[in-house]
């Protein structure tokens, strides 16, 4: 199987296999007790916490461990609100579910809640800008880049509009693509994800700035400064450590590989007949590339090229499954029809030139002989 659904999960790396092993194995300690095996355990987990935060552009003291990227959105979104007297809260018009889905809750306890609008490209508009600007909201969040077109949004510039408010930034999607830097976003609060940069799934990190009021959505523990109680998923943590080093160490490496292959891609899609690459112009992710051939239907085309072993996705991952449009791209204008047919390519660091070659040529028979499901 050719896999290029690296924005939904990635494999585990060996290196971080290696890592995490004696984890699963013989230091079996628990990061809170005080003896020997317990002291293992929570070095390693602090280790892990400055490889995290090295990634990151930001300082260990602001990395606390979740259970991944949904948790570290939820903590930040609902975390602020309980801690807030309810207020306005204005999220970008393409967030991923783990930052929709919780704000719109809070609309159940007074909370005003909104969109941001986007423009074709899927960039905040600048009249959207000029209004939060003129009048902050209490909470914003936007993503750093989009998990389906990967177009990146200038977090730094919605950082200097919106004084006054706390600023989320779900960086999960751009984490090990392009260069981070917390700090740098202006965000007081940045969500990232193990398994989507070669580590395991179930560990993931909020970076918080220690201004941040927040309340912990588990209680129960004083792990993570008391913001997330639990017994902390050691393995886990410490393969998302190797993982995120990796990442920084290799980050320049990787990304001009990454944006060599997909733009070959890129341009090999074009060349097919009845094709449209989404957010095209738009600054975009190195690995990510979304598009749909008129008159196909985005699940029908996965599935296509499943069956000539190439793993490719419709729309996000946690979106697949419903025959609906992309919410992405119907937020960006794009037609209903149109949008329905989105089939997303995200290469990963292992992918080849042999793999594009052969993914355009099964793209190209699908294409020729019309074959419909
Ligand atoms: C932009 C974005 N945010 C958050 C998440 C959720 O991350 P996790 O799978 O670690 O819960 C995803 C996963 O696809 C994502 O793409």
């Amino acid at each position: 199987m050719i896999y290029f659904d690296h924005n939904a999960t990635t494999p585990l790396d060996e290196r971080v296999l290696e890592a995490m092993l004696p984890y699963l194995k013989s230091c079996h300690g628990n990061p809170s007790s005080l003896h020997r095996p317990g002291r293992i355990a929570r070095d390693a987990v602090e280790t892990a916490r400055a490889q995290v935060a090295a990634l990151a552009g930001a300082a260990p003291s602001q990395v606390l461990f979740t259970s991944g990227g949904s948790e570290a959105n939820n903590l930040a979104i609902k975390g602020l609100a309980w801690s807030l007297k309810p207020g306005r809260i204005r999220i970008g018009a393409t967030e991923h579910p783990s930052v929709a889905e919780p704000t719109r809750f809070l609309a159940r306890y007074g909370w005003d809640c909104r969109t941001l609008a986007v423009d074709a490209q899927g960039l905040i508009e600048d009249a959207t800008l000029d209004a939060i600007a003129e009048n902050p909201p209490d909470i914003v969040s936007v993503m750093l880049a989009n998990n389906e077109t990967g177009v990146i949004q200038d977090v730094r510039r919605i950082a200097t509009l919106a004084t006054g408010t706390w600023l989320h930034c779900d960086a999960v999607q751009a984490a090990g693509k392009i260069p981070l830097s917390f700090a740098g976003t202006g965000a007081h609060l940045m969500s990232l994800s193990g398994h989507k940069i070669g580590g395991p799934k179930g560990a993931g990190a909020l970076i918080a700035d220690a201004s941040v009021p927040l309340t912990p959505l588990i209680h129960g523990g004083e792990q993570e400064k008391g913001l997330r109680g639990g017994t902390e998923n050691v393995a886990a943590i410490v393969g998302f450590g190797k993982a995120a080093e990796l990442a920084a160490t290799e980050l320049e490496e990787r990304s001009q590989r990454l944006r060599r292959l997909r733009n070959r891609l890129e341009q090999g899609i074009e060349e097919l007949p009845r094709t449209t690459v989404f957010a095209r112009t738009a600054e975009r992710l190195p690995n990510t590339l979304q598009f749909a051939v008129a008159g196909y239907d985005g699940e029908t085309l996965v599935m296509l090229l499943d069956r000539h072993g190439i793993a490719v996705s419709s729309g996000s991952a946690c979106a697949s499954g419903a025959r609906e449009p992309s919410p992405v791209l119907l937020a960006m204008g794009v037609d209903p029809a149109l949008a329905t047919g989105a089939v997303r390519i995200s290469l990963g660091k292992d992918n080849t030139e042999t793999e594009v070659e052969q993914l355009l040529a099964a793209l190209g028979r699908i294409l020729e002989t019309g074959t419909q499901c």
